[in-house]
C-alpha cells in the first residue's frame, strides 16, 4: 500500500508540452503531449521494444537505454532542443517518499537487473539522461501505471474512483478517506488515492487453497519465485503459461492431443493473446483457429476436433477464475468506498483484447457488490499518458 503524493487533479490552468514514460511491460513508451488551458492539444506516443538482454543485465544498462530512447524520439520530431518536464510511470513496486522520491523495491514480471533496487528511480533516470544526452529534462515525477490511469481517467470522467491495469501485471489504486490511513503523515487533505500492489495479495498464504499444482508449476518458473502470487493467477504474462501446464497434464494422461509434446511444454511459448483469440474463436462456436495454434504453432500431431475443444475449454476456465478473482477484489473496493457512482478507469491488453473479461467482470461485480453503480472506462496508453498530466499539474503547481 503506497501514498503516490498526488495533491490535485487537473483545474484547466495547466499549459506547456510534458514527456511521459511508460515502462513496465515487454516494450515501453515515450509520450509527448500537448495541453492550453487544461486540455489536449496534441499527443504522440512511440513504441520501443525492450532488448532481451537489458531484462537481466545491470540497472543502468536499461536506463541507459531509455534514456537513448527519448533522445531518439525528440530528434525524430526536431523537437530535442528545448526544455521538457517529465512524468515517468514505472510500474513495479516501489516506495515513494514524495512525488519525485521513488525508492524501488523489487522487480516483478520479466525483469530481474541487479544494481538498482533500494534507489531512487528518479535519479537513476535522470542520471542516464544526462550521461547519454545533450537533452534538457527535469523528471518531476514518479508514478505507477494504476496512479497514471486514475489520472487520466479523471480527465474524462471526474467519478473515476478506481485505476485498474490488467496487462502483463496486475495491480489497482482507489480513493480512501485519509482519516482511514493511519500510517501516513501526509494527511491535509481529505482524500488519497492509494496504491494496492495486490499483486503480491497472497504471499503470505491466505491464498493457498485456491492455488492449483499449475500455479505452483508457473511460479517454480517465473523469474519472481514465490512471490506475487495473486498477479500469478490473472496477468496476462501468467494466462498463457498456466493454460499451457494444464494442457501439458492433459496430455500426459493420454487425454489430449497425441505426438510429441515438445513446443507444448516450452515455458512462455503459449501467448495469453493467443488465449484471448481462442475464446473469442469459442464464442463463436468455432475451432478453425484453435486447431491452427494447436498444429502449426505447437506441432501438435493429428489434432482432432475434440482436441480444440479441451484447448478451448481449458482456456475458458483460467479466464473466468482470473476473472472472478479480479472481480472479487474490486467489488470489495466498491463496497468499500460506497460512492453514487464509481467509474473505473481501465488500461492494459489483457482487458482490451479478451473477449469475457469487459461482460464477465460486469456481471460478477455486479453479483458481488449488489446496487453499486460502476462503469468501466478503456483508457488507451492512460498509462503513460497520466504521468504526462502529472507532470503538467506539478508544473502548474510550482509555478503558481
Ligand atoms: C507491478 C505493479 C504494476 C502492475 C501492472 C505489477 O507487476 O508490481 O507495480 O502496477 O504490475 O503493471
Amino acid at each position: 500500500m503506497t501514498n503516490p503524493f498526488i495533491k490535485e487533479l487537473m483545474n484547466g490552468k495547466e499549459n506547456g508540452s510534458f514527456l511521459a514514460l511508460d515502462l513496465g511491460g515487454t516494450n515501453f513508451r515515450v509520450i509527448l503531449i500537448q495541453i492550453t488551458d487544461g486540455i489536449f492539444d496534441k499527443e504522440e506516443v512511440e513504441y520501443y521494444n525492450i532488448p532481451k538482454h537489458l531484462f537481466t543485465e545491470e540497472g543502468t544498462k536499461l536506463y541507459d537505454f531509455i534514456a537513448i530512447s527519448i533522445e531518439h524520439f525528440l530528434t525524430n520530431r526536431g523537437a530535442n532542443d528545448r526544455h521538457y518536464d517529465l512524468g515517468f510511470t514505472f510500474s513495479f513496486p516501489m516506495h515513494l517518499e514524495a512525488i519525485d522520491v521513488a525508492i524501488h523495491t523489487s522487480w516483478t514480471k520479466s525483469f530481474s537487473c541487479p544494481g538498482v533496487i533500494g534507489k531512487n528511480v528518479r535519479e537513476l533516470l535522470s542520471s542516464a539522461i544526462q550521461r547519454k544526452t545533450n537533452l534538457d529534462i527535469s523528471v518531476t515525477c514518479v508514478t505507477n501505471d494504476c496512479i497514471a490511469t486514475l489520472v487520466y481517467g479523471s480527465y474524462f470522467d471526474k467519478r473515476c474512483a478506481i485505476g485498474l491495469i490488467m496487462g502483463t501485471g496486475n495491480n489497482a489504486c482507489y480513493i480512501e478517506n485519509t482519516s482511514n490511513i493511519h500510517k501516513w503523515k501526509d494527511t491535509e487533505r481529505s482524500e488519497s488515492a492509494v496504491v494496492l500492489e495486490w499483486g503480491a495479495f497472497g504471499d503470505n498464504g491466505v491464498l493457498d487453497f485456491l492455488r492449483t499444482k499449475w500455479d505452483r508449476i508457473v511460479d517454480k518458473k517465473s523469474v519472481v519465485k514465490r512471490t506475487y502470487t495473486f498477479e500469478k493467477c490473472l496477468a496476462g504474462k501468467y494466462l498463457g503459461c498456466l493454460v499451457r501446464e494444464a494442457l501439458v497434464t492433459l496430455a500426459q494422461e493420454g487425454l489430449f492431443c497425441k505426438g510429441s509434446t515438445e513446443l507444448l511444454e516450452t515455458h512462455e511459448h503459449l501467448k495469453t493473446s493467443q488465449i484471448s483469440k481462442i475464446e473469442a474463436e469459442a464464442f463463436r462456436d468455432e475451432l478453425f483457429y484453435t486447431k491452427d495454434v494447436l498444429s502449426s504453432y505447437l506441432e501438435l500431431e493429428d489434432v482432432t476436433d475434440d482436441d480444440a475443444r479441451i484447448a478451448q475449454y481449458v482456456c475458458g476456465l483460467v479466464s473466468y477464475r482470473a476473472a472472478l478473482l479480479l472481480s472479487l477484489v474490486t467489488s470489495m473496493l466498491l463496497n468499500r468506498m460506497d460512492r453514487p457512482h464509481c467509474t473505473i478507469a481501465v488500461d492494459g491488453s489483457l482487458f482490451v483484447h479478451h473477449p469475457r473479461f469487459k461482460p464477465l467482470m460486469e456481471l460478477l461485480i455486479e453479483q458481488n457488490a449488489p446496487g453499486k453503480s460502476f462503469s468501466f472506462l478503456t483508457t488507451k496508453d492512460g498509462s503513460g499518458k497520466g504521468a504526462g498530466l502529472v507532470a503538467a499539474i506539478e508544473n502548474r503547481i510550482r509555478n503558481s
